[in-house]
C-alpha cells in the first residue's frame, strides 16, 4: 500500500514539495506518493475531505490557506495552535484530522544545521507581521535569542502580534522607520509578501555588517532584492529553500515516523532545479 499525499495551495504548479518528498521516500525506502492539488477557498475544506476519504495520511496546505485549514482540523498541534496556522495535516484512521506547523521548525534548522548560525543569544530582525511571521515565532523565541525585534510596515500590526508571543520571550516591535540602527544585527528574515514579487522594504543599511545573515524566506531561482541588499553591504544572504526542505522533513516525520537525512537531498535538489524545464 503507497501512503498517499499532497499539497494543496493556490497557485502551486510550482511547488517543490512533491520533488523534496519523493526525494524523503528514496532515502527512508518507503513508497509515496505525493501530488499538487490546485484549490480554491471554496473547495478547499472539500478537497481535503475527500482525499482523507481516499485513504489518504496527509497533506501539506500553503498559502493562502493555512488559516482556513485550522478550522478543519479536530486537534491542534501547540505550534499549530499558536501560530493559528496550519501547514501540515496528518489524517488519522478514525477519520480525525490532526493540524501541525512545521515552518517555524524548519527555519530554525535550516539556520542551526545547514547554516551553522547560533540563535541562542544572538539578536533577530523579523520583517512582516503576517501569517509567514506568526508561523515561525515562537520556534524562533524558543531558542533563546537576545533580543527579537519584529517590524512591519503596518506598526500596529507588529505590536498586536509581538503582544500574543511576548510571554515566550524577549520581542520588540516598530514600524520600519523606527528600528533602531545603532547595531547591526545577527540575523535579519524576510517575512513579507512582497518579497516574493521582487520588493522590499527601505530599510537603514547601518542594520547589516559583514557577520549579518540575510534570510529570505521566499523561494526563488536568483538572489531575491532583499538578499541582494544584504550582501550589497558585506552580509551573507541566503533564500528559503532550506527552510522548505527543513520543513518538509519536519512534516515527513509527523507522518511516517521518521527525519530524513535532509544534507543528503541538497545535492540531488540542487541538481533538479539547475536543470533547464
Ligand atoms: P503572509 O501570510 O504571506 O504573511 P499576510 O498575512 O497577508 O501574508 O501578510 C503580508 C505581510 O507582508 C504583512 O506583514 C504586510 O504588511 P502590512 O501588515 O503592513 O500589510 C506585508 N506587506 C504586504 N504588502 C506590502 C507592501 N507593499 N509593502 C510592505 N509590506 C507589505
Amino acid at each position: 500500500m503507497i501512503n498517499q499525499y499532497t499539497v494543496l495551495g493556490q497557485p502551486i504548479a510550482h511547488s517543490l514539495s512533491p520533488v523534496v518528498h519523493q526525494l524523503f521516500g528514496e532515502l527512508t525506502q518507503r513508497k509515496i506518493s505525493y501530488t499538487r492539488t490546485e484549490a480554491t477557498p471554496e473547495n478547499f475544506a472539500q478537497l481535503v475531505i475527500d482525499f482523507q476519504a481516499s485513504g489518504a495520511k496527509g497533506c501539506n496546505v500553503t498559502a493562502p490557506f493555512k488559516q482556513l485549514a485550522v478550522s478543519l482540523c479536530d486537534k491542534l498541534a501547540p505550534l499549530a495552535q499558536r501560530a493559528g496556522s496550519v501547514n501540515t495535516i496528518r489524517m488519522q484512521r478514525d477519520g480525525s484530522r490532526v493540524g501541525h506547523n512545521t515552518d517555524g521548525l524548519g527555519l530554525v534548522a535550516d539556520i542551526l544545521t545547514n547554516r551553522r548560525r547560533k540563535l541562542e543569544s544572538s539578536r533577530i530582525l523579523l520583517l512582516g507581521a503576517g501569517g509567514a511571521a506568526r508561523g515561525v515565532l515562537a520556534p524562533l523565541l524558543a531558542t533563546k535569542p537576545a533580543e527579537l525585534h519584529l517590524a512591519n510596515r503596518t506598526a500596529g500590526k507588529a505590536e498586536t502580534l509581538a503582544s500574543l508571543f511576548s510571554d515566550l520571550g524577549s520581542i520588540t516591535s516598530s514600524g520600519y522607520d523606527d528600528i533602531k540602527s545603532d547595531k547591526p544585527y545577527d540575523i535579519i528574515i524576510n517575512a513579507t509578501t512582497p518579497a516574493a514579487a521582487g520588493g522590499m522594504p527601505d530599510l537603514p543599511d547601518a542594520l547589516v555588517d559583514k557577520g549579518t545573515l540575510v534570510y529570505d524566506m521566499t523561494y526563488a531561482t536568483s538572489d531575491t532584492a532583499f538578499m541582494q541588499w544584504g550582501k550589497s553591504l558585506g552580509g551573507s544572504a541566503i533564500n528559503g529553500l532550506g527552510m522548505l526542505v527543513e520543513q518538509a522533513a519536519e512534516s515527513y516525520l509527523i507522518w511516517e515516523g521518521v527525519r530524513p537525512k535532509t544534507r543528503l537531498v541538497y545535492p540531488r535538489l540542487h541538481e533538479i532545479l539547475s536543470r533547464p524545464e
